[in-house]
């Protein structure tokens, strides 16, 4: 008999956005109506596929236990950690009592409020069978050039070279080991690259460009009109 297999969903939430240059951090600025973290999560809960959804938050942070979202029942409160890894690890701590090691994780950044449920299952649907997950990425449309000091060293071959955006599909035992064995290496600035560094080969699966991540004051106002376009 197969096993039933459950998903969740862990969502880092404790950055500050320095590059926002807000009077808070970006995920609790405005976006229609709401803060750009309730919208993230709002669009995670309506795929209606998470067992539960786990979100790393600073210790320090004065706004999530304001919103209504922190009580919901599926919504779980981690500690935030030092860099965007150790929250991802912290909120897969969180679980650990519920979660088996084969079950499926979407690690989804707080900062990309604009993520559709068709993006949710394709992810899934692609995936679901594979030996070790992947990622929603994008290809890029422009010429990239390798710089240093303002030189132009080289051009890329743009073929080979995708945007790696969030969700980050992966199993529950396989991601957990990969980021505690990683711990500290800076190099691993998203999911998949602890797992690459374990010699294994995360899938790209091609998103929709609006899965923005706010980044930049400019990025709020192009979100806004990405949900009103959805
Ligand atoms: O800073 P950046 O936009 O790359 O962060 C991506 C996501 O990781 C954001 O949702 C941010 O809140 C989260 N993060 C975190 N813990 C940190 C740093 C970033 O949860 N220490």
């Amino acid at each position: 008999m197969n096993k039933i297999l459950n998903f969740w969903a862990v969502v880092p939430a404790a950055g500050v956005g320095k590059r926002m240059n807000a009077d808070r951090p970006k995920q609790y600025l405005e976006l229609a109506g709401k803060t750009v973290i309730e919208q993230t999560l709002s669009g995670l809960l309506q795929a209606n596929v998470f067992s539960a959804v786990a979100v790393a938050i600073s210790p320090e942070d004065p706004y999530w236990p304001e919103l209504e979202v922190a009580k919901h029942q599926l919504v779980i409160t981690a500690p935030g950690g030092k860099e965007r890894a150790d929250s991802v690890l912290s909120g897969l701590k969180a679980i650990r009592n519920h979660a088996n090691d084969d079950d499926w994780v979407l690690v989804h950044d707080a900062a990309r409020p604009c993520l559709t449920t068709g993006d949710i299952h394709l992810l899934i649907d692609t995936l679901v069978n594979d030996d070790v997950g992947g990622i929603l990425a994008l290809s890029s449309h422009d010429t990239l050039k390798n710089v240093q000091d303002c030189d132009i060293l080289g051009t890329m071959d743009r073929r080979l070279i995708w945007r790696a955006l969030t969700p980050q599909m992966f199993r529950y035992g396989m991601l957990k080991t990969a980021l505690e064995e990683a711990e500290g290496n800076p190099a691993v600035t998203d999911e998949a690259s602890a797992l690459e560094l374990k010699g294994l080969r995360p899938k790209i699966v091609e998103g929709r460009p609006d899965n923005i991540k706010i980044t930049r004051p400019e990025d709020l106002a192009l979100a806004q009109f990405y949900m009103e376009q959805q």
